[in-house]
């Protein structure tokens, strides 16, 4: 979600009013892939290296996710949507987490959408994790490291409950990944759209799934293997 700054400052205004107006973006896109009947939408809310923007800025962020968190259960259970979250959550200030697992708490019976938030998360972080984690068990003798392999390694990640993403949406024309789900978007289909964050409306959406349901994904092997 890219692009908040770039349009307050576009309006003549502070930073924070450009992540206040993305809560719109947020709204739009989470009923949108409800509605479609999308499965898992997940969303690069605040990462790792976020923490290391002006002080200011960090603390509006973190406010906005209380308020936000708190006045969006209504929509998220008239959506049937199931809220989660990813990241070092523990880094997080308290009200943050409080909100959070409540909003998880009340939302887990949902069936249809599941909504991810990647907080304080980055995707070196993940990695890194998974690999302390894999490691604890080898030196436990509970797993031989010939065991491990690609599917192990997934079950260690935040995101393990979750199928690898089948779209990847960036907005605000940056062409880099930032972190974001390195493991898990390894053959997942890349869209780029110049717009930014707090524009962003149920038909970008369906523009970038469009987009995406013209890809021909080949996993690697040739075209006529995967027609087929
Ligand atoms: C994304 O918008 C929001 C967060 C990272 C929380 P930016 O704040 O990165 O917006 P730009 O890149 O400055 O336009
Ligand atoms: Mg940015």
């Amino acid at each position: 979600m890219d692009g908040n700054g770039r349009w307050a400052k576009s309006k003549g205004a502070e930073r924070i009013f450009g992540h206040r107006n993305a809560i719109t973006a947020v709204r739009e896109v989470s009923e949108a892939s409800a509605e479609l009947g999308v499965k898992y939408l997940t969303l690069y809310a605040f990462s790792t290296e976020n923490w290391g923007r002006p002080k200011t800025e960090v603390m509006g962020l973190m406010k906005l996710l209380v308020s936000t968190i708190r006045g969006e259960i209504k929509t998220l259970q008239k959506n049937n949507i199931r809220l989660r979250a990813i990241g070092a959550l523990d880094n997080l200030p308290g009200s943050c987490q409080k909100e959070l697992s409540e909003a998880i708490e009340q939302t887990k019976n949902n069936d249809g959408l599941t909504l991810v938030l990647a907080l304080s998360y980055s995707g070196r972080w993940e990695i890194t994790e998974a690999v302390k984690s894999i490691a604890e068990q080898v030196k436990s003798g509970e797993l031989e490291a010939s065991e491990i392999d690609d599917k192990l390694f997934s079950k260690h990640l935040s995101t393990r409950d979750f199928p690898d993403p089948e779209l990847l949406i960036r907005t605000s024309g940056e062409m880099r990944i930032s972190n974001f789900l390195l493991w898990q978007i390894a053959y997942t289909e890349i869209y780029i759209t110049d717009k930014l964050w707090p524009d962003f409306r149920k038909e970008d959406l369906y523009e970038a799934i469009l987009a995406y349901q013209n890809r021909e994904r080949r996993f690697g092997r040739i075209s006529e293997q995967v027609k087929t």
